[in-house]
């Protein structure tokens, strides 16, 4: 149990903490409640790619059962990326944290954490979320194309259970603000430690690559980006590459 009263339980292995979330919704688990693994055997990232398994990193997954829309649990991604950039602030003195569209944490450039949203199939009127959540805590992977970096490279005593209440503590913090407010503040906040604003980007989506300059972060969450022929809005997920720095 955390100090905002959320269950926490460690699993020594698992295929994903996402997975596992979704088999306990389906086993009729409703939360809330986060599942962080030592081991991930399968864990997945954004876009179909793998999520590496590097000792002592963070992997876990919080379970929400939401009464909401499907489009308005989904803002609970940018809280989530508050929530994961307050744990590396915290972690760091003297480094800058960023937060990246979708919902990456970056700390100079590098990318830090990873987040995938998932929802499972609930009956009626109720979302249940899985909140996946990846820190390099100790080791960072070497991907040519996404530079990476832990907590402990940059001097970081931080472990993955310490990690793991601070970051739910500060996932709630971010959804009472949510639940409370609405959206509004957390769009605020994420844009005032968001990475790249008015910068030109290469957003590659699914079927497409466009180039424009971020200027905004819409009211749904989608990247609003200013292309030679007119504004485009990003509402699924792609991959934004700021050209002559680095994420
Ligand atoms: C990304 O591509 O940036 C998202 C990575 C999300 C990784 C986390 S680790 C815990 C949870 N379980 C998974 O299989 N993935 C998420």
């Amino acid at each position: 149990m955390t100090a905002s009263g959320v269950r926490t339980e460690w699993l020594d292995e698992t295929d994903s903490t996402n997975d596992e979330a979704r088999r306990r919704f389906r086993a009729g688990e409703i939360g809330p409640l986060w599942i962080a693994a030592r081991r991930q055997t399968s864990g997945r990232g954004r876009r179909g790619r793998a999520w590496a398994d590097l000792s002592r990193n963070l992997y876990c997954s919080g379970l929400y059962s939401l009464k909401c829309t499907p489009g308005e649990a989904a803002q609970l991604s940018f809280a989530a990326a508050l929530a994961a950039s307050d744990v590396c602030q915290a972690a760091l003195t003297g480094r800058t944290v960023k937060v990246k569209w979708p919902n990456d944490v970056l700390i100079e450039g590098q990318k830090v954490c990873g987040i995938l949203l998932e929802s499972a199939d609930a009956p009626g009127q109720v979302v249940q979320l899985v909140i996946g959540i990846g820190i390099n805590v100790m080791a960072a992977p070497d991907i040519p194309e996404t530079p990476a970096v832990s907590l402990a490279q940059l001097g970081s005593g931080l472990d993955a259970a310490t990690a793991l209440d601070h970051l739910v503590d500060r996932f709630e913090h971010w959804r009472g603000v949510w639940a409370r407010e609405g959206f509004a503040p957390i769009r605020d906040a994420w844009l005032a430690r968001a990475h790249g604003v008015g910068q030109r980007c290469l957003a590659r989506l699914d079927k497409e690559t466009l180039e424009g300059v971020f200027t905004d972060l819409a009211a749904d969450g989608s990247l609003i980006l200013e292309l030679a022929g007119g504004q485009r809005r990003l509402i699924s997920a792609g991959d934004v590459f700021f050209p002559g720095a680095l994420g």
